[in-house]
């Protein structure tokens, strides 16, 4: 699966922000699974993408005690959290693939966990803590319509006003090894 681009947040606003354009770039229904450590800011992200979405951002938590939380918005948003997941079965017992069909936005937190359950074409965001303030985002979409919706948050991102260093956009996070 290969990286298309990466981004670069200062803080966890920019990351919402960051969140938002991802919403407004893709397509309808899309299916998007983050990776990160705990702390990483895969909620902050899906924050943003609910915003985006004309979700009250005030509903947005982490799902602790559920694996998924439904949000009406303009676009709905499905957010699946699978970090307590006990097994598979309790992933599949969720009729996941009828989020995924239904004309929102689903997003997973975890998704390392599930993605052999995911559908072909999603994308994947894996989000590489840099330093206390900074995140790396990196975007492996799968499928045409998701790697030009990458390219287009990827071009409005560095288009985007302010902080220099968001031109500081790349195919790979600061920290990640060369692959072959
Ligand atoms: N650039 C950034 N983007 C997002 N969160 C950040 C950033 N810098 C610092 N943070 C902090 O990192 C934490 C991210 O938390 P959260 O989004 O809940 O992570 P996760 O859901 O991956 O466990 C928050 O405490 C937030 O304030
Ligand atoms: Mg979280």
């Amino acid at each position: 699966m290969d990286a298309r681009g990466n981004v670069i947040t200062r803080s966890e606003e920019e990351t919402r922000q960051l969140g938002a354009l991802i919403a407004q770039c893709l397509p309808r229904p899309s299916v998007i699974g983050l990776m990160g450590t705990l702390g990483s800011g895969k909620t902050r992200l899906v924050q943003g993408i609910a915003h985006g979405c004309g979700v009250r951002e005030a509903a947005v938590i982490s799902p602790t005690f559920v694996l998924i939380h439904e949000y009406p918005g303009d676009v709905p948003v499905f957010h699946f959290d699978v970090y307590r997941l006990k097994d598979v079965a309790e992933f599949l017992d969720l009729g996941p693939e009828e989020y995924f069909q239904r004309p929102g936005i689903s997003v997973i937190e975890w998704a390392d966990r599930v993605e052999e359950y995911l559908p072909p074409h999603r994308l994947i965001v894996e989000i590489e803590v840099v330093s206390e303030s900074d995140r790396c985002f990196l975007f492996r979409p799968q499928g045409q319509e998701y790697e030009k919706a990458v390219d287009q948050i990827i071009e409005m991102w560095r288009r985007a006003a302010g902080d220099p260093m968001r031109k500081l956009v790349g195919k790979d996070c600061p920290n990640s090894r060369e692959e072959g």
